[in-house]
This record gives C-alpha cells, structure tokens and sequence, in this order.
C-alpha cells in the first residue's frame, strides 16, 4: 500500500489528494491510535439525539479504516467504548452495542478484501453474548490476514490493562528480577504491536481519557477541533503530514543539535 492506493480513493485534484502527495511514505507513522470523540456535541448541534451521532460516527470509521489500510499503516487502534462509559444511560450503551454489530456485519467483507486483521482489546467479558460472538467470529475470520492491523478498543481502560498484565506476571510466576519493561508489556492487549506514534483525538479535548496509558508514553499528540462524525481521510492525513514535521527527541537532543555539535 502507498500513494497510487491512497490517491486512488481520493477526488483527483482535491486537497486530501495534494497531501497525500506531500507525504514521505517511507517515515509514515507505524501505529496510529485515535480517541474517536464529539459525537454528542455533534448530535446536539443538530438537535439530533445523541446516537443519530454514533451512528453518523460509522462512515468516519469506515473511512479511516480504509484510509490507514491504503497508507499502509500497521497498526490502527480506534477508542469506540471506555471502561468509564459503561456509567452511560443503559439506552445509550445497547444503541452503541447495536451499531457495532451493523458495523461489523456491513464491514467483515471490506475488512477481508483488504488483507485487515481485526483485534479487540478491552474487558471483553463485560460485553452482552451476542455481540461478543460477532466480535469473536470477525476476529477469526481475519487472524489469518497480514495487513493492517485494525484494533477496536471496547470496555477497554487503560489502569485496567495496566493491572490486568500485572495480574498475569504474577500468575506466570514470573519473579521480581525477570521483569522489565518489554517483559511486561508482552502482557498487554497490544503484546507484539509497536506502540502509537501518532495519537488523535477528535473535538478539541485535551486529555487521553484512560486510553493506552503504557503505550503512548512517547506518542506525538495530534487534536482536532473536529467532531468524529466529521472526521475525513483528509484530517488523517493531515495529522500525518503534520506528524512528519514534529521532531520527537525521546528525551535526548534533538536531530539539528546533534548535527550542529558534530
Ligand atoms: C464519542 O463521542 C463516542 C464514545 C465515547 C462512545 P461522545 O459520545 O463522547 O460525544 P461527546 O463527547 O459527548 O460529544
Ligand atoms: C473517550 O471519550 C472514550 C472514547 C472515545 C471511547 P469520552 O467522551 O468518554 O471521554 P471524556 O469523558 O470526555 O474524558
Ligand atoms: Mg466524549
């Protein structure tokens, strides 16, 4: 996947086209993690009720999905429920439950075509039977897939991951001094996964809201003030072409001052 795949879904001409061409596709981000956010707000200024939000939220999904795949991205992880959201009027979470069932069975067959494995991670045992099913049949049917990983964060928090690992070390029997920082994270949900270089969050909120709290330790952070169902190919790669301009240091000097010093 590269630039002939991105331009070819795109209006030739249009802006999203332009910087696409823009990009360096040999320093893409290898993970990108987005706090899907602001479909609420987006209902209300509607004076729509707030899951005709959610439900304009799929295509922005389906787009950016797709989007990633075309980039070549290898990993895209989407925050669509929080271990938090489960405090939500009950109307609220099963409308949320029902449109990521219709999502996964408009989406299975695009998913397939286009070589994604799709991943869950969150506390899978919170959510009803039915949609577990589905989630574990889309699951299977991609495992054997290379591309994209596509992972869909669900009832997922990160504290919780955080001590969900730790339980298992210690289940393994795993003693003080055999852990260190890769150890540990080969028990996260994302075990083998890079970490994100690229966090989004949609709607101008400026928190992580619980989400990858390990992994995203030195992430580039990218906030729009767009609402999710809003959100376009075109603001993803717009995030990624403002994310090959950032200098990320990981606490060293940055790449000038090393050369200024050589
Ligand atoms: C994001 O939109 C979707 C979920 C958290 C499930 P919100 O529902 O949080 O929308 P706002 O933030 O209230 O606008
Ligand atoms: C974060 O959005 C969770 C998801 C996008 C799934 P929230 O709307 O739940 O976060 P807060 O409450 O604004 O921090
Ligand atoms: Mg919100």
């Amino acid at each position: 996947m590269a630039l002939v795949d991105v331009l070819a879904a795109v209006p030739s001409g249009s802006p999203e086209a332009a910087i696409a061409q823009g990009l360096d596709f040999g320093r893409l981000p290898r993970h990108v993690a987005v706090i899907m956010d602001g479909n609420g707000r987006w209902a209300a200024e509607r004076h729509l009720p707030r899951v005709e939000g959610h439900r304009a939220g799929i295509e922005s999904v389906r787009e950016t999905v797709e989007t990633s795949a075309r980039l070549g991205l290898c990993v895209l992880t989407l925050y669509a429920f929080s271990v938090e959201n489960w405090k939500r009027p009950v109307t609220e979470v099963s409308a949320l439950m029902g449109l990521l069932r219709h999502y996964l069975r408009a989406e299975l067959k695009t998913l397939l075509r286009n070589n994604i494995q799709f991943k869950v991670i969150g506390q899978m045992d919170r959510l009803g039977r039915e949609v577990r099913e589905e989630l574990d049949a889309a699951m299977a049917r991609t495992a054997a897939n290379t591309g994209m990983v596509f992972n869909i964060a669900l009832s997922y928090g990160g504290r919780a991951e955080i001590v969900d690992a730790a339980r298992q070390a210690i289940a393994r029997g795993l003693t003080p001094d055999q852990l260190d920082e890769e150890t540990f994270a080969s028990f996260l949900y994302t075990a083998g996964q890079p970490d994100p270089d690229l966090l989004i969050r949609t709607s101008g909120e400026m928190r992580v809201s619980n989400f990858l709290l390990w992994q995203i330790a030195y992430a580039e952070i990218w906030v729009t003030d767009t609402f999710w169902p809003d959100f376009r190919a075109r603001h993803l790669l717009e995030a990624v072409a403002d994310y090959q301009k950032r200098d990320r240091r990981y606490g060293a000097v940055s790449s000038d001052t090393v050369e200024a010093l050589k």
